[in-house]
This record gives structure tokens, C-alpha cells and sequence, in this order.
């Protein structure tokens, strides 16, 4: 059976290259990345696999680059948005742990269990 839960509203999600972040609706302490590229959200834990932490800054910023990366803030990890590999920087070809999604019209739910 599958399940989920409500992560944002479409309305919170810049339609190109803006990067939103949630709490994990399950797990405490972490949160989940949002970011939508040429139409699909995609979504990750927000754990840098260099230091295992966040990918944001400490006022909670986080960087872009050309549309196609998420940089972490620490040492400039660079992400690729579709993917979440990282493709330069210290931890080169180890990837952030993608969380499964869907969308309505109204709204972005974490997936659980089997589909
Ligand atoms: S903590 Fe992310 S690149 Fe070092």
C-alpha cells in the first residue's frame, strides 16, 4: 500500500531553479531539499555526503549554478539537480539520498512504501 504525506504547496516552489526546504515528515532532524527543473520536482535529503551536513548556509541559503547544480555552502560540492550526484568537489561521484515525490495540483507529499 502506498501512502503520503504533505510536503508544500505548488505555490511555495519557484518554477525554475529555486531550491525550498521542509522538514522530513518522518524522520526527525532531517529536512528534504525541494527544487524543480524544467517542470519535475525533485527532492533530497538535505545531507551533504562530504560532512554529512546540511546543504544550505547558516542562515539557511542555498546556491545554484546554472540551473543544473545544487552547490553545498560548505565546500562548494556541486549536485546535479536531476540526479544528485555530485560532479565536483570533495565528494566527487557519491550522491544525495533522493526522497520519492508526487504532486498535485495543490501540492508536493512525500511517498511512502510500495506504489
Ligand atoms: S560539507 Fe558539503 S562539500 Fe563539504
Amino acid at each position: 500500500m502506498s501512502d503520503k504525506t504533505f510536503l508544500c504547496r505548488q505555490t511555495e516552489l519557484d518554477e525554475n531553479g529555486g531550491v525550498f526546504k521542509v522538514p522530513h515528515p518522518v524522520e526527525q532532524n532531517i529536512t528534504i531539499v525541494l527544487i524543480r527543473k524544467d517542470g519535475r520536482c525533485f527532492a533530497y535529503r538535505n545531507v551533504c555526503p562530504h560532512f554529512s551536513i546540511q546543504l544550505d548556509n547558516a542562515q539557511g541559503r542555498f546556491f545554484t549554478y546554472q540551473n543544473r547544480y545544487i552547490m553545498c555552502a560548505h565546500h562548494s560540492a556541486m549536485f546535479d539537480i536531476e540526479t544528485g550526484l555530485c560532479v565536483d568537489g570533495p565528494c566527487k561521484n557519491h550522491s544525495l539520498i533522493q526522497e520519492s515525490v508526487s504532486e498535485d495540483e495543490q501540492a508536493v507529499y512525500l511517498s511512502h512504501g510500495q506504489t
